[in-house]
């Protein structure tokens, strides 16, 4: 299948990102967005992170302004043209938000376009009940999007192996490294990551040592770029909760069960970096 208009819905960091490496291949790239605002910003992001790619010679000043040319800002899923080859949603985490969107775009988008979530937990299968089953998938970019290889693709229960290929060749062209799974609570990087956190914030609550000790030990011991609660910060605390909470439920097993600490910092509105504070101050 061949693939030359795109649309990503929600301009955040993870959409904002996406849209940015696809822009970079050279895809018309519809970004969209519930008002201008946020598509400004959205792309003032894009110009930025394009910008640290400029000065570090991954990319040309040239290909950052074509590639911005080809950023279509769309306000509404309405003004998305029906002859898009890929939708590929990265909205909030939020089951029934994912699955108004997909329940819309069905009834106007051509019917052999393949759908794509980004979401980081939320069922594949759940989600492409509402719309068409075989052509639907889940496609999980890591954050920063443009740095990071990986991009999990996950099968929901009647995700037809032709979609399947065809999302994983993408996934190559875009120069990313694709990764088979099946769709069980958190997939394999959240599944395994989210515990691992979880575990620092317990370690963090029972005084086993401070923060910037465990986040050494992680670092300087096993090699992660980012110690666990650094990390946290980076992807956000009640993004982090939201994925307990679904491993929690899904999985019905207290292994998963949310540190208190890591609930009652979410509920204090400590988030990590985007409120300016969670584990440490930004
Ligand atoms: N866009 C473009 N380039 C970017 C960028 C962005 N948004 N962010 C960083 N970069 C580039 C920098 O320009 C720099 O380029 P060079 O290597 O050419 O110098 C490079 O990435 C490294 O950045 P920095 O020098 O600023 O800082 P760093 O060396 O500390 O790396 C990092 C930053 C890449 C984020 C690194 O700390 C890292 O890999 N951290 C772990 C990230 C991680 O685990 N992500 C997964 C989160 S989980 C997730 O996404 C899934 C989920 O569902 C929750």
């Amino acid at each position: 299948m061949e693939f030359l208009k795109i649309a990503v819905i929600g301009g955040g960091t993870m959409g904002n990102g996406i849209a940015h490496v696809f822009s970079l291949k050279e895809f018309e790239t519809y970004l969209v967005e519930i008002n201008s605002e946020l598509l400004d910003k959205a792309i003032k992001n894009i110009g930025e992170n394009m910008n640290r790619q400029v000065k570090k010679e991954v990319i040309s000043a040239e290909q950052k302004e074509s590639a911005l040319k080809r950023i279509k800002p769309t306000v509404g899923l309405e003004n998305i043209p029906a002859d898009v080859d890929l939708v590929i949603e990265a909205i909030y985490e939020n089951r029934d938000a994912k699955l108004k969107i997909f329940s819309e775009l069905e009834k106007r988008i051509k019917p052999d376009a393949i759908f794509a979530t980004n979401t980081s937990s939320i069922s594949i299968t759940e989600l492409s009940v509402v719309c068409r089953a075989d052509r639907f998938i889940g496609m999980h970019f890591m954050n920063p999007v443009p740095v990071m290889k990986l991009v999990e693709i996950i099968r929901g229960y009647s995700t037809s192996d032709s979609t399947f290929n065809a999302i994983k060749d993408l996934a190559l062209n875009l120069d990313k490294v694709p990764v088979e799974v099946y769709d069980y609570p958190g997939f394999i990087s959240n599944r395994i990551l989210m515990p691992m956190i979880n575990e620092a914030v317990f370690a963090l609550m029972e005084g086993v040592a401070k923060a910037e000790d465990i986040d050494q030990v992680m670092k300087l011991g096993m090699n992660h770029p980012m110690g666990p609660l650094t990390l946290a910060d980076f992807i956000g605390l009640d993004v982090c909760l939201a994925i307990m909470e679904v491993l929690y439920q899904g999985f019905n097993d207290p292994k998963y069960r949310p540190c208190p600490l890591l609930k009652k910092m979410v509920a204090a509105k400590k988030l990590g970096r985007k409120t300016g504070e969670g584990f440490y101050k930004y």
